[in-house]
């Protein structure tokens, strides 16, 4: 585990895109989160809405510190008006969990959540591919994965859309999951491929 979260994932701080900004979490997010841990339209794919009074007590003990500083993981705000949209993470799969693509594991994983009035605009493909470009802007050519429930066609709709690969099902938490892949490389902008000198 200790392993898996030493290696490097992306160290921007701040990334933007025309409608968005991911950026690290601060206190006023507090609310955006909560929201997301307990909406059911949210938690459908997730194992279900959490317990409002245990989030709460999660952020009152713990506050924002733990997600502002945990390396790869953004909240997308947007860009205007800094208002909460959702997250997005691209960290590490432990090798302890099922799903991988090396015999290592620890390859890059990417999460995302909208709260739910969010969905439908385009705002979640924004922002994974400007995190993917500035990943694979920043680190040498490797998988990267989305695992997530079969049933959960908006998550799967949008890793297809972004260019990830279906390589395999696997059964956990009692459901279906999906395992798609793509090369982190082929999210290389234009902008930022390396011009040849001379
Ligand atoms: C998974 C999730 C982030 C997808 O959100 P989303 O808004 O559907 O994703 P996208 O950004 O790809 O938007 C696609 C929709 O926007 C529309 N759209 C509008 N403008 C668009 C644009 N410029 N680019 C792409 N799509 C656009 C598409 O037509 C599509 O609409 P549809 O849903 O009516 O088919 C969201 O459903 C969610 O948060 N789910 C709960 C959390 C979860 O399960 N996460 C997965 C864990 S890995």
């Amino acid at each position: 585990m200790e392993r898996v979260n030493a290696l490097p994932t992306l160290s921007a701080t701040e990334i933007t895109t025309d409608r968005l900004r991911l950026r690290k979490a601060r206190d006023a997010d507090i609310d955006g989160l909560i929201e997301l841990q307990t909406d059911p339209r949210v938690r459908a794919h997730l194992g279900g809405p959490r317990p409002r009074g245990l989030v709460e007590r999660y952020f009152d003990a713990d506050g924002i510190r733990a997600i502002a500083d945990k390396p790869g993981t953004y909240v997308i705000a947007d860009r205007e008006t800094d208002r909460f949209i959702g997250t997005l993470v691209l960290g590490r799969r432990s090798a302890d969990l099922p799903g991988h693509v090396t015999g290592e594991g620890g390859e890059l994983e990417l999460t995302y959540l909208l709260r739910h009035g969010s969905w439908g605009a385009g705002l979640a493909t924004e922002a994974a591919t400007a995190a993917l470009r500035a990943a694979a802007a920043e680190l040498p050519d490797q998988p990267v994965l989305v695992v997530t429930q079969t049933a959960n066609e908006r998550s799967l709709a949008l890793a297809t859309r972004l260019g990830f690969r279906r390589v395999s099902t696997f059964t956990s938490h009692d459901a279906e999951q999906t395992l798609a892949v793509a090369t982190l490389h082929a999210f290389t902008s234009p902008n930022d491929a390396h011009q040849p000198t001379g």
